[in-house]
This record gives structure tokens, sequence and C-alpha cells, in this order.
């Protein structure tokens, strides 16, 4: 388990409370959360489609959350996936580059936890930072 202080708590809760949310035809139920530059948290649950490219990822979602209230920069993400899914949490390439493009700068953390029994599993939190998931995000 890695270090999970307050704010890291209140983003997981919120993610976990958007995973209950999630919109799943065909995969599992992912949460995200998102601290942006105005202090607020703004949650995000995976919406899916029996096309799947039209679906949207649980990061983005909380993103577009946060750009849909004013906000442009994000200063941390969270994201939480039920337990009963083999996959481990963690936010796919489109959305690592996403995160990047409204990201405050690539040391912003990226938390990240399964849920089990509907409550955030604190000993499988895994902290990790945008650089370390995307070393080479892409640039114009
Ligand atoms: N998914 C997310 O919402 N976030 C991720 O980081 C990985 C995958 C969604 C997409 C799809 O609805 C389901 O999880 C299974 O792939």
């Amino acid at each position: 388990m890695d270090k999970v202080g307050e704010d890291e708590k209140r983003l997981l809760e919120a993610a976990l409370g958007a995973m209950r949310n999630a919109y799943v035809l065909w995969g599992f139920a992912v949460g995200a959360a998102v601290l942006a530059e105005d202090g607020k948290i703004y949650e995000g649950c995976n919406v899916e489609s029996w096309v799947s490219g039209l679906g949207t990822c649980a990061e983005r979602c909380a993103i577009n959350h946060a750009i849909l209230h004013g906000n442009r920069r994000i200063k941390k993400v969270t994201v939480v996936i039920d337990a009963k899914g083999k996959s481990e949490p963690k936010p796919c390439g489109a959305c690592l580059q996403y995160i990047h493009d409204f990201a405050e700068n690539s040391k912003i953390e990226i938390v990240m936890a399964k849920a089990r029994n509907g409550e955030v599993s604190f000993e499988t939190v895994k902290v990790k930072t945008l650089k370390e998931l995307l070393p080479f995000p892409f640039r114009k």
C-alpha cells in the first residue's frame, strides 16, 4: 500500500461513489475523481456502448466534468475499479494522454485502487506520477 493522505482518501471515496453509476454492458465498473485547479473534486464513471469506441472511460468523464465547471488544470487523479474484475486499476493509454493534456505538470500523482464489497480497499492503493506511467507523451 502506498501513502494515503486526506486528499487521496476524499478523492478515492468520490471515485468509488462515481463507480456506482458506471454504465456497464460488456466490461467492468470504473470510477475516477480529479482534483481540479479550483480545489474541488470532479468525478466520472465509464459509460459503455455496444459500439465500444463510442463509450468513454471514467478518467476522461471526470476530466470533462472538471472542464464543464471551468477547470482546465488537473492536480491529482484517482481511479477505482471493482475487484471482481481481473484487471489492475490503471488508466489506459488514451486516458494517460488525456490526463497529460490537462495536467498541471507531469509530476502529478495518479492514485489507483480496487474496491471490494462496495468499499475502497486501501491496502491495494498504488501511487505513481504521470511521468512514470506516460514517460513519452504526445506533444505537437
Ligand atoms: N476503463 C476505464 O473507464 N478506465 C480505465 O482506465 C480502463 C478501462 C473502462 C473502459 C470499459 O468500459 C471498461 O473499463 C473495460 O475495459
